[in-house]
């Protein structure tokens, strides 16, 4: 109900901009470029009153103050969409259409959504091999995809990759990295959406409405972005009705008229499927006398194939994404060891400017749980939470 109060608010304060936006344009200086300056007074105007008619229901204010001025959202914690998620669609829609009419004034997600494409490859590599720990396979194969794809002068498929692999091994922190380097906002990207399962689709009895709600939002991406990207975050938990949904979204289309350039899409799915198996043969390995450098794919692709289609708990694996081939790539992470969760204790440190000793460093890698019970060489935790623990030794 509060909802339908906002709206009915909003749509009785905009009319009354309208005018004021168009009188302010007509008083501008002839030489003055209309874009710059005229809108600011108003929507200044109907910011305010927004925000007593915002005192109703923070949340939307909120939703729509990030969706003009993304940055003034920079405390908010990501994600986002959890806040505009739990509106219902009307609403969603009707807040879509007015950011739209906003953003004829500002260039914020006009167009195609081409100008806030960044794809710095070389940014994406440094970041690869300085702040991503004990992943050599992970990082050379989603640069090699991400790249190879990127680069292609045509393409007639989105690029799909799945990782796998325990929690704290890095799946999200490189899924961040990507969108990082490929937009010039990031994460925050009108091109780039995060779905969480737990968390955006929590409750299976009301997947018709989360279908309804992907479907929108893809179609959105599609019309909008040039190059657009979707991670979905604990992909076994996935609705197989989503699942389903994805599918003709993964398919290969057919090709454009010559000359007009297709879409491009990177979908991630992040999932710890799998990531026992690559778990046995990495220490398998590792006790055979490998170094873990000299672990390939050939040494991983096969079971974690296996695995992941035979899994039983998620429908993921027995999905049409599995079973179809639509996925290009198998991404594994592998466990992580006491020297890596050591890298992430130092990187945390130095992210947020502190000193840190050797012995601190030691101190807080050690407080990780290292399994299996007879050897403890993988931490079970990955390099998870290692930014709260550090909180404890600060002085
Ligand atoms: C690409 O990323 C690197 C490293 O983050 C940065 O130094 C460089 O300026 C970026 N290039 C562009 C074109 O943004």
């Amino acid at each position: 109900m509060l909802c339908g109060t906002f709206w009915l608010l909003l749509l009785l304060l905009l009319p009354l901009n309208l005018p004021g936006t168009q009188g302010h344009r007509g008083a501008a200086s002839p030489g003055q470029k209309a874009k710059d300056s005229a809108p600011w007074p108003s929507i200044r105007r109907l910011q305010e009153q927004l925000r007593s008619a915002g005192a109703l229901s923070r949340r939307y204010w909120a939703l729509f103050s990030c969706a003009l001025w993304p940055d003034g959202c920079e405390d908010q914690e990501a994600p986002t969409p959890p806040l505009g998620w739990s509106l219902p669609l009307w609403g969603r829609r009707s807040l879509d259409s007015l950011t739209k009419w906003f953003c004829r004034f500002q260039d914020c997600c006009t167009g195609g959504g081409d100008c806030r494409i960044a794809n710095n490859f070389t940014g994406l590599e440094s970041d690869l091999r300085m702040r991503l720990h004990g992943q050599h396979l992970a990082s050379k194969l989603v640069l090699r995809a991400v790249r190879g794809y990127l680069e292609l002068p045509q393409v007639d498929k989105v690029l799909a990759l799945s990782f796998h692999g325990w929690s704290g091994t890095g799946k999200n922190f490189v899924a961040r990295m990507l969108a990082e380097n490929l937009y010039r906002d990031g994460m925050r990207s009108d091109c780039v959406k995060m779905f969480i399962s737990t968390f955006h689709f929590p409750h299976p009895k009301y997947v018709d409405v989360y279908k309804e709600e992907l479907r929108w939002q893809m179609q959105e991406m599609q019309r909008r972005c040039r190059q657009s990207m979707f991670i979905f975050d604990e992909a076994e938990k996935l609705h197989p009705d989503l699942l389903e949904l994805l599918g003709p979204h993964l398919e290969p289309r057919v090709p454009e008229a010559r000359g007009a350039e297709s879409p491009r899409g990177i979908f991630l799915f992040l999932s710890n499927l799998g990531g026992s198996v690559i778990n046995e043969v990495v220490l398998g390995l590792l006790k055979a006398g490998w170094t873990r450098e000299e672990i390939t794919m050939q040494h991983l692709e096969a079971s974690l194939q296996a695995e992941i289609m035979e899994s039983t708990e998620s429908s993921f694996g027995s999905s049409r994404l599995v079973k179809e081939n639509l996925i290009d790539f198998f991404v594994p992470f592998l466990p992580l060891e006491y020297r890596h969760v050591r890298l992430c204790v130092r990187d945390a440190f130095l992210s947020q400017d502190l000193p840190y000793t050797e012995e601190a460093l030691d101190e807080i890698a050690k407080m990780m749980t290292y399994v299996p019970e007879e050897d403890r060489l993988f931490s079970s935790q990955g390099c998870k939470s290692i930014s709260q623990r550090i909180n404890l030794f600060l002085p």
